[in-house]
């Protein structure tokens, strides 16, 4: 096996910056493909923490980590988060981190105009985003006004391309505030931001090639999860990337072909931050529990997640459509002291048995979950390395998951440190 490819299964947070950092240490790259930083990958080694947003995880093994050119940039924060992870003693240097010179910028105004858009919608309208101006960036990159690394070299033109996006915003900002913003500072500020940058800037697709030809292991890092994808998930409830596994060769310019082993990481119960539909969600004392056990807030935004149980409709189509031929199931440690555990095998939709997770979701109404009560194991298995030292009824959860998602499950999670897991599969061994 080559190489692989991870992604979430659910609204994200699966665990998946974890499990990339682990098998990191059998990879020789580390890809990132889409989204930016509104991902927040939290790896414990040694009880030391690392949060990463932009950075490929495999960066604290000090792997070859790259962004491909499927992922947004912004250049502030990417030179603020190389500070951080530096200070915490990870050594990144050109030899160890590029960026695709296509890689699209996020610019202050995309962010500007990311919290303003949510701030004037009301309630439920609101996506909840996280603030940090991934769809606007994104908005200008498909409207073909984006600006790239590569714009850099042309002084000239990079000024009319400035002018041509804040011009564009302006009108709308000018309606709702009254005022226009200016593009000179940040064009200055963005530009120093660039100069400090352009020695990890370089052509991916090439260096992806040549790693292939050399027979160099690739692992590449899937951001969000299946249900923010823009195409596969609730949308609009959605981020503006797509996050299924096939993005993988379009976000980093690798041959489809290389993509052969796919993970897909899966919670043992289901988190969702921001706002959408979320049928098994238990906004109760069982969502709170979850939430208190698994520590569940957003690692970017400091929301609390919502929380609820596993939802068989959700991972199906996930492995179908992202052509996951593997499972990774974390947090299981956090079931260890629940009585009954559910897992949802169909809707009921206005009195319809619905075996597959519907199309148009977010306007789907009287959504009721149907639930198998599984028997809880009521013993720790934080930290266990062995399938056969799980509690049976732990085994049996495992081995019935299996069996409703026809997938079989490669390695099991059991607490947030490194080696806090049970590998099935060895994947890259
Ligand atoms: P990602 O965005 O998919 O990388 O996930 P996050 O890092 O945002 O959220 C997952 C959280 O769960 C992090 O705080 C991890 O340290 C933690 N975590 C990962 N695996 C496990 C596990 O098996 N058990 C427990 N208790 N925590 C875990
Ligand atoms: P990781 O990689 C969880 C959610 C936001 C919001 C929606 C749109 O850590 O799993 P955006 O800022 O992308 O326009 O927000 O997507 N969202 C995430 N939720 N984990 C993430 O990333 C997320 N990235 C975006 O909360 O609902
Ligand atoms: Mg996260």
């Amino acid at each position: 096996m080559s190489n692989l490819t991870i992604v979430g299964t659910q609204w994200g947070d699966e665990g998946k910056g974890k499990i990339v950092d682990l098998l990191a240490s059998s990879a020789d790259a580390v890809v990132r493909f889409q989204g930016g930083h509104n991902a927040g990958h939290t790896l414990v080694i040694d009880s030391k923490t690392f949060k990463l947003s932009l950075l490929p995880s495999g960066i604290v093994r000090q792997k070859l980590s790259i962004i491909g050119n499927g992922v947004v940039v912004d250049p502030i924060h990417l030179e603020n988060e190389i500070r951080e992870i530096t200070n915490q003693g990870i050594d990144v240097n050109s030899s160890n981190f590029v960026i695709s010179s296509d890689c699209f910028l996020i610019l202050p105004i995309h962010k500007y105009i990311d919290s303003l858009r949510e701030n004037q919608k009301k309630g439920s309208k609101k996506i909840g985003t996280t603030g940090r101006g991934i769809g606007p960036a994104y908005e200008d990159k498909v409207s073909r006004r984006g600006l790239r690394f590569c714009d850099f070299k042309n002084p000239k033109e990079l000024e009319e391309k400035f002018i041509s996006i804040y011009n564009h915003h302006n009108v709308w900002i000018e309606k709702f505030e009254g005022k226009k913003i200016s593009y000179h500072n940040d064009l200055k500020s963005i530009s120093k931001c660039y100069q400090n940058l352009s020695r990890y800037i370089d052509n991916t697709w090439l260096l992806l090639k040549k790693l292939n030809d050399n027979k160099r292991k690739i692992l590449f890092e899937g951001a969000q999860g299946f249900y923010l994808d823009l195409d596969h998930g609730t949308y609009p409830y959605v981020t503006s990337s797509n996050t299924v596994a096939a993005n993988a060769s379009i976000g980093s310019g690798a041959n489809p072909k290389y993509l052969k082993k796919i993970l897909g990481i899966t919670k043992a119960y289901t988190t969702r931050v921001g706002n959408g539909p979320f049928p098994t969600e238990e906004n109760n004392d069982v969502g709170e529990k979850l939430g208190k056990i698994g520590k569940e807030f957003g690692t970017v935004t400091g929301r609390k997640r919502r929380c609820g149980w596993l939802d068989i409709l959700m991972l199906k189509k996930a492995i179908t459509v992202s052509g996951i031929n593997g499972l990774v199931l974390t947090k299981l440690d956090v079931l260890d002291t629940f009585k009954d555990i559910k897992i949802c095998t169909s809707y009921n939709i206005n009195n319809q048995i619905v075996e597959d997770f519907p199309n148009d979701m977010s306007n789907l109404k009287n959504i009721t979950p149907i639930y198998e009560t599984l028997s809880g194991w009521e013993e720790t298995t934080k930290g266990v390395t062995k399938f056969v030292d799980l509690p049976l009824n732990a085994q049996n959860f495992i081995r019935k998951i299996e069996i409703l998602v026809e997938c079989k499950v490669d390695i099991i999670s059991t607490g947030p440190e490194r080696d806090e897991c049970i590998i099935i599969n060895g994947m890259f061994n």
